[in-house]
């Protein structure tokens, strides 16, 4: 099995994955927040340190843009290709209401001629690239509908037509948001009827809901029926993305490790602590920043509320400090429950 982490749009910045691919290496590939060129063709300062080279050296990095015009997706394609990067994912996910309005993200899947549009102007262009240009693959990152999961079939018909690296599902529809569990049945059609390789999305928790959703892909390929390859088709990557947040230690967990330590854990929190105060603008900006994650990473402390409570209140570094260093030496780290 393969393990991605989803991109978190204002959490898994550089400085995030960075801090993750050295204490906690094992994780397959990462994704950054997307970027969005938009008719002026230029990143923005902040996309442009997202995704240097030299801000991720030795990271397995894949940037993803977000757009739903072909010439601005084709410009970033060409500048992100240009610094080195051999696989480009397009978001066509994205729920927030200011993006899906602008038919952007999830907001795009219920118009489906342009949707088809956009990809065909999109693998066009990636078809006409000269000869000696850098390689580079497209991967989309969706979810399955707009209003309902129930538009899945009429996208996968449209995916089907272009030869999409991997399409990562996230089973759930843009009114959805993140409420609910993820539709097990929609992404299923899926896994049963694309043609392009498939990574699995949503809620993975623990390392069971891993084999779980392995379990029923395979299952589902069995009933598929008959013998050869489509009989025999295994789930071969997972992405998560709050699971990962919330217990940095799940790659490993997957992988067969120890669960996070609290001296591991410590020393995760240090680095990130101190190399977010090198970047970012003032104190107020790293505590709400670190108070953000947090708000994840305190679901490996279900007994620690008071503790957690205390961190969230913290006015300054000098009682957040404090605050995190109570949590770390008085409650005990839990491994965390199924997401599904
Ligand atoms: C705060 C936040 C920011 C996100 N930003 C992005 C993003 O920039 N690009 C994207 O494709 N998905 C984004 N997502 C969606 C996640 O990548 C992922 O698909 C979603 O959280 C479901 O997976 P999970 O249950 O493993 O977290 C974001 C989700 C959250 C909660």
């Amino acid at each position: 099995m393969k393990y991605y982490f989803a991109p978190l749009e204002g959490i898994t910045g550089y400085v995030y994955r960075n801090a993750h691919h050295k204490f906690f290496p094992g994780t397959d590939r990462y994704y950054t927040p997307f970027v969005a060129p938009n008719y002026t063709k230029h990143f923005k300062t902040k996309e442009k340190r997202d995704v240097a080279p030299e801000n991720n050296a030795g990271v397995p990095l894949v940037p993803q843009v977000l757009s739903n015009k072909a010439d601005e997706t084709l410009w970033a394609v060409e500048e992100l290709a240009q610094l080195g990067y051999e696989e480009i994912n397009l978001n066509l996910g994205c729920p927030m209401p200011t993006v899906a309005r602008k038919k952007k993200g999830s907001g795009l899947l219920k118009f489906t001629d342009e949707l088809d549009a956009y990809l065909d102007g999109v693998f066009e262009g990636i078809a006409r690239r000269p000869s000696d240009s850098p390689p580079v693959r497209i991967s989309v990152k969706t979810r399955l509908g707009t209003d309902s999961t129930q538009e899945a079939e009429e996208l996968v018909r449209i995916y089907n037509r272009y030869p999409i690296s991997e399409l990562i599902v996230h089973p759930r529809s843009q009114e959805d948001l993140y409420k609910g569990t993820p539709d097990r049945d929609a992404f299923l059609f899926v896994w049963q009827n694309s043609v392009n390789p498939i990574v699995y999305n949503g809620n993975i928790n623990c390392a069971e809901d891993v084999s779980e959703i392995a379990r029923v892909c395979a299952e589902a390929s069995r009933a598929d029926g008959g013998a050869g390859e489509k009989a025999g088709k295994q789930l071969e990557c997972v992405m998560a993305g709050r699971g990962f947040l919330s217990d940095p230690s799940l790659v490993r967990q997957c992988q067969g490790g120890e669960l996070i330590s609290a001296r591991e854990l410590e020393a995760f929190h240090a680095e990130l602590y101190e190399k977010l105060s090198e970047t970012l603008p003032g104190s107020a900006v790293v505590l709400s920043h670190m108070k953000e994650l947090w708000y994840y990473m305190g679901n490996m402390f279900p007994e620690g509320g008071k503790c957690l409570k205390e961190i969230r209140r913290a006015g300054n570094r000098v009682q957040y400090e404090a605050a995190v260093r109570v949590l770390l030496s008085s409650c005990r780290i839990v491994r965390p429950g199924s997401g599904f």
